[in-house]
């Protein structure tokens, strides 16, 4: 790990120097030998994929941006006085766009102290932090580059009331095992008197749901090819990208948008970094993500198994995404 700063009101810390492109091989190399080819999403996001999923979240097609951000700013007031926090730890935060309205309110109830800008984008954090501290006189800014799968207890234990806030709906982009596993390990984060703030995406028509993960102008189409292209630079592999067309279907059993990469052609890819030649048939196809939509009994089960109480859930006019309150069940 390295600080790049002692300054007390602004620190960023590195956990990924070396060793993410070391998770990244063993990640490959499990997800490229299973019999349904697999890679997780977290390595979509390099500076390219942090562009892109800005301008996803833009798009006219891609709701839950707009839906989550008009909750915050109807309840961010609410949220501050409930809560009572002077502190904001968010997971995932990406560029934040969307955090400015929760920052704001607290700065007007006079509670705003710190912020926590936890993500693997690395371009992200830095942005964030150069960003918030002009924009918040007086804020104390940490910045944490790190895996929110791995890292998380690396960052302090809350002095008082904090939000942990874990927004855009990335929760639902683990697996329900994982998922539960992961909000399980929100415990210490939270402290006995925190909250967390967890925007999920609901469950509705799914012809709504498959046109957010397959826009007209085809930038889903290449933040989702973009995780080849990583796999390439840092792994040394030859995929072909554009052999590799976008898929995004909704699976209603399961009910989460499942995101795949179909060959169009047969090929064969070679990851000299692990001396690993990988074989795709025609049409075979490579899961890149899922992302669940939640009704309101998998949220309260998903949380309850997790150990946390919800307190309450706020949605948007046309009930299309949630964001809810939740607190360590005592
Ligand atoms: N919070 C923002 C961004 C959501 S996109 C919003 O609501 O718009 C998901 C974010 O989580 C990205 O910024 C991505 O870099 C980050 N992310 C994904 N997997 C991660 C992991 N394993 N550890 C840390 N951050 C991760
Ligand atoms: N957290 C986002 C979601 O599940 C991630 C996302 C949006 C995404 N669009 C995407 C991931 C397209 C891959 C491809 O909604």
């Amino acid at each position: 790990m390295t600080i790049t700063a002692l300054d007390p009101d602004f620190r960023v810390d590195h956990h990924l120097d070396g060793d993410h492109d070391h998770a990244l091989a063993e990640d490959v190399l499990d997800g490229l030998t299973r019999p349904f080819k697999e890679l997780p999403p977290k390595y979509f996001y390099d500076a390219r994929g942090s562009e892109l999923f800005e301008q996803i979240c833009e798009l006219p097609e891609y709701y839950p941006t707009r839906a989550e951000r008009e909750i915050l700013a109807t309840n961010a007031a609410d949220i501050v006085a409930r809560t009572g926090a002077t502190e904001l730890v968010e997971l995932g935060s990406g560029y934040a766009t969307k955090t400015r309205v929760l920052l704001d309110a607290m700065r007007d109830a006079g509670a705003l102290e710190r912020y926590t800008a936890f993500d693997v984008s690395e371009t992200t954090v830095l942005a964030c932090g150069d960003q918030l501290t002009r924009e918040y006189a007086g804020l104390r800014f940490h910045g944490v580059v790190g895996d929110f799968d791995r890292h998380l207890d690396t960052i302090p234990s809350p002095d008082g009331p904090r939000i942990v806030a874990f927004l855009g709906g990335t929760i639902g982009n683990f697996l329900p095992g994982s998922r539960r596993r992961f909000l399980r390990g929100l415990s210490d984060l939270l402290g006995p008197d925190g909250y967390l703030l967890l925007g999920t995406d609901l469950v509705k028509a799914p012809d709504v749901l498959e046109a957010a993960y397959n826009d007209s102008a085809g930038v889903t189409a290449a933040f989702n090819r973009n995780v080849l292209s990583v796999v390439n630079a840092r792994l040394g592999a030859d995929f072909d990208v554009d052999l590799f067309e976008h898929v995004a279907f909704y699976d209603r059993t399961r009910e989460w948008i499942e995101m795949r990469l179909r060959a169009r052609a047969a090929c064969t890819v070679t990851v000299p970094a692990l001396g690993l030649r990988v074989a795709f048939a025609a049409r075979e196809e490579l899961r890149t993500e899922i992302s669940a939509k939640f009704a309101p009994a998998r949220l309260r089960d998903d949380l309850a198994a997790a150990g946390l109480d919800l307190e309450t859930t706020y949605r948007d006019r046309e009930r299309r995404f949630g964001v809810s309150l939740s607190r360590v069940a005592r």
